[in-house]
């Protein structure tokens, strides 16, 4: 489930390591979870294939769009579209729920998506993502670069991520974006403070639902991570890993929560609360799913299999 990150040096050989896992999917390249995917403008899901492992071999990636939701209602800031309307509501946005669910026995629908990682995006190593622009001026150039026409749903994919990395955070708000895992890290240790070591915790799929979206049943006592602070990655569409991360100032409590599905599925879900949600737009998806009012209860939702969070590894943890 969590993994633990050491000093530096450390940090640069268990990421080595990933990197020649990766191409094989293991389970900890699984862990650091490659597949890219956020909802677009027109609610698509874009997810980019690599063919060749052994090199960037742009003109060779297949984007694969698919028509799924999910990662960005998950942040108040990362956000397209203000309120999708909820009678046919997407089933992969069964992800929130209060605090008050957060019980030994509690039964509740959620989506988990069971993703084919060998068919994910590629991870770069931080020589390959420095070889390649990434701003939105130069989008013209990288459409050519990757052989996207203008108006394709690639093209309006790779601008949409683009323009929500350029985005300013807002107050109280740490974010990045990192186009390799070693950015990852730098920017992470960054914010935690060099001599902070770091653990990263997913959701990881024990056994695999065959049925993505089903009711699970809370095993255990939810186990609370103690964290001051953490830096919550999303993958975000493009053709290759690109991680938006942030972090707020405000209140957040981390769970670490054993599921089990209707047919024997076992998964140990990373979730996050929102204790105050006094600042969210009042749109935002979570309110009309949980049916509450801006910061009148806490919004906690599980984190997609392909996310990270980044917490400070304590003693007592
Ligand atoms: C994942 O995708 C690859 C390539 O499309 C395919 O060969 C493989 O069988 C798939 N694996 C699973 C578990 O579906
Ligand atoms: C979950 O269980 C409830 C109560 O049995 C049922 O009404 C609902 O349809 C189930 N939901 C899913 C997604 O299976």
């Amino acid at each position: 489930m969590g993994f633990v990150f050491f000093p530096r040096s450390i940090v640069h050989y268990v990421l080595l390591l990933f990197m020649f896992q990766c191409p094989q999917g293991s389970s900890a390249s699984r862990n650091i979870a490659m597949e890219q995917q956020v909802a677009l403008d027109d609610h698509q899901r874009i997810r980019a294939e690599h063919e060749d492992d052994k090199g960037m071999h742009p003109n060779h990636i297949n984007i694969i769009l698919h028509n799924l939701q999910q990662h960005d209602n998950l942040s108040p800031h990362l956000q397209v579209h203000p309120s999708p309307l909820m009678d046919h509501m997407d089933p992969s946005l069964n992800v929130f729920f209060t605090l008050n669910d957060l019980k030994l026995g509690k039964v509740m629908p959620i989506y988990f998506s069971n993703k084919n990682f060998s068919t994910s995006p590629r991870l770069l190593t931080s020589e390959e993502s420095n070889s390649i622009p990434f701003s939105l001026s130069q989008l013209p150039y990288l459409l050519q670069f990757f052989s996207f026409s203008k108006d394709s749903p690639q093209a309006k994919a790779m601008e949409y991520t683009l323009k929500q990395c350029a985005q300013e955070p807002i107050k109280g708000e740490t974010k990045f974006c990192a186009t390799s895992l070693e950015s990852m890290l730098d920017f992470t240790q960054d914010v935690f403070g060099l001599d902070t070591q770091l653990k990263a915790l997913t959701t990881t799929l024990l056994i695999k639902p065959t049925v993505l979206l089903q009711n699970y049943t809370i095993l255990d006592v939810p186990k609370e991570i103690f964290a001051p602070k953490m830096i919550a990655c999303h993958t975000m569409p493009y053709p290759y890993s690109v991680f938006y991360c942030h972090g707020q100032e405000t209140e957040n409590r981390l769970f670490e929560i054993s599921l089990g599905g209707d047919n024997g599925e076992r998964v140990v879900a990373a979730a996050v609360c929102h204790m105050d949600t006094s600042q969210w737009d009042r749109d935002h998806v979570s309110f009309r799913i949980l049916n509450i009012e801006p910061g009148t209860s806490p919004v906690c939702h599980f984190f997609p299999t392909d996310n990270l969070v980044w917490v400070p590894l304590l003693d007592h943890v």
